[in-house]
């Protein structure tokens, strides 16, 4: 594999909850599997009010990774990691001591080493970020890695892409979805561009719905200020489920390459038609206005289930449903496509035909399974549903697995933009949920540890049913 150029990597937001969960394990992760440039350094960066010295930095990353990391923070690997943080700290009208520990990291490695930028700030302070790094001639040559929510609506979007654009070109521009990034999200393509069993069959002909359902069992985790802004539709499905989505249903890209993968994507959000509010199921649970910093009359949704549609050639008439909440019964990743019945029964006693599907659970590790119908051992020709299941844990040695967000950020270094998310893409995304966010159906309250709001779930899906929780046997049954 190609090791990326030399690297200064800067983390804004260094000893926020992202870059402790994810981003500095992440980074050693990498580091410890000899995937980072063989020469880099890390500058954690806060504003002033949370300046830390080098060591205290390095502190706090070796308790970052000895509580979220997979790899322990210990040995030659750990240390020559540990000998390439250090941390500076920057406001909008003090950019220096950030400045100092850029140029002494880039003096350290010799040549002209690429910039990477990770803005693991929120919104507003991402902004900020962005005129300083304009302003102090910092961008210049570097990348930068946005995350979400990238807009709130169509005009905030826009106005961020503006912002975005004044100082980095497209093409420098990394809007990370950690779901992209998993394995078995990419495995999406393999799965539909490689192989000669379902390539033939992924289209309106064989296949009568889609569905996308990642239930969470967490709550809001003490995140009130940013859940109370954002709420479920903007947190997960504008950003995750409609991303996967785009995999699902594209077509076949002409390479694996960012440009043409990523145009094949935004043609499935052109193809969406604007999400219709009657087609959409908000939820509350109950007890989510007692969290502390929580408006004790909020309209803020925690669950939503929405039915959309793809009118291009491939999926007219295919309903799409996702589904994601929190608080609910179980914590899970599944893709379901319902697949068409052949035209005759000729089972007697059939009261199982219709339950046939292709299911992926892009959980980690995931597994993908066939759901069918087999002869039922006896005398009789009756059926029974059975399953093929395909396990990666069980195919593949997973130590070699990469987390979503390392994936990114090694692609970042390596400017391979296929799994980042473009601006017009987002722009088109938040263009179909205009009339949504004008006009959203009324909160329905839900309990805690339930599938959401009912009848409202069931209903929207009818005649189809949520694979999730009773179409699942034991997987390993
Ligand atoms: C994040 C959302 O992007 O994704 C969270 O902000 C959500 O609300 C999380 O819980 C889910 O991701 P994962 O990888 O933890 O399942």
């Amino acid at each position: 594999m190609t090791r990326p150029d030399p690297h200064v990597v800067v983390i804004f937001g260094a000893t926020g909850d992202l870059a402790t969960r994810k981003l500095i394990p992440g980074l050693f992760h990498l580091a410890a599997a000899g995937l980072l440039p063989e020469n880099y350094r890390v500058v954690g960066s806060a504003p002033a009010s949370a300046a830390m010295s080098d060591a205290d930095f390095r502190d706090h990353a070796h308790e970052a990774v000895a509580t979220y990391g997979l790899t322990q923070p210990a040995g030659k690997a750990w240390k020559s990691f540990e000998a390439a943080l250090s941390f500076g700290a920057a406001d909008p009208d003090n950019p220096e001591p950030l400045l100092t520990k850029v140029k002494a990291a880039e003096d350290a490695l010799g040549g002209r080493p690429r910039r990477l930028f990770h803005l693991a700030v929120p919104p507003a302070a991402s902004r900020s970020v962005i005129g300083m790094l304009g302003a102090t001639g910092l961008a210049k040559n570097g990348r930068v890695i946005v995350e979400k929510p990238f807009g709130t609506d169509l005009a905030s979007a826009r106005e961020l892409n503006r912002i975005i654009h004044s100082v980095f070109d497209e093409s420098r521009v990394f809007r990370i979805d950690h779901f992209l990034g998993k394995e078995s999200v990419e495995n999406i393509l393999a799965l539909r561009f490689a192989n000669g069993l379902f390539e033939p069959i992924w289209n309106r002909d064989h296949i009568s719905a889609v569905q996308i359902d990642v239930p969470e069992t967490i709550g809001i985790e003490g995140r009130a200020q940013f859940f109370e802004e954002t709420g479920t539709f903007r947190d997960m499905l504008v950003t995750h489920l409609i991303q996967v989505l785009s995999l699902v249903a594209m077509e076949p890209p002409a390479s694996l390459e960012a440009g043409p993968l990523r145009d094949e994507k935004v043609k499935v959000f052109r193809a969406m038609r604007p999400i219709d509010p009657a087609h959409v199921v908000r939820g509350q649970y109950e007890g989510y206005r007692e969290e502390p910093g929580v408006a004790p009359d909020s309209a803020t949704e925690t669950f939503v289930a929405m039915r959309v549609e793809v009118d291009n050639r491939r999926w007219a008439g295919v309903p799409f449903y996702l589904r994601s909440g929190k608080s609910l019964a179980q914590r899970r990743q599944v893709i379901s496509l319902s697949l068409r019945e052949p035209p005759l029964r000729m089972f007697p006693g059939d009261e199982t035909a219709g339950d046939d599907s292709i299911v992926i659970d892009f959980g980690d590790p995931g597994w993908i399974a066939a759901r069918f119908l087999a002869k039922k051992p006896g005398p009789a020709m009756h059926l029974s549903p059975a399953r093929m299941t395909f396990r990666y844990g069980d195919t593949f040695r997973e130590k070699n697995a990469l987390e979503g967000y390392e994936r990114l950020i090694l692609d970042a270094m390596l400017g391979d933009q296929a799994l980042f998310t473009r601006s017009d893409g987002i722009e088109r995304i938040w263009e179909t949920a205009s009339d949504l966010l004008t006009n959203p159906p009324p909160l329905q309250p839900y309990a805690v540890g339930s599938w959401g709001p009912e009848p409202a779930a069931t209903d929207l899906i009818a005649p189809y049913r949520w694979y999730l929780p009773e179409g699942e046997e034991k997987p390993d049954s």
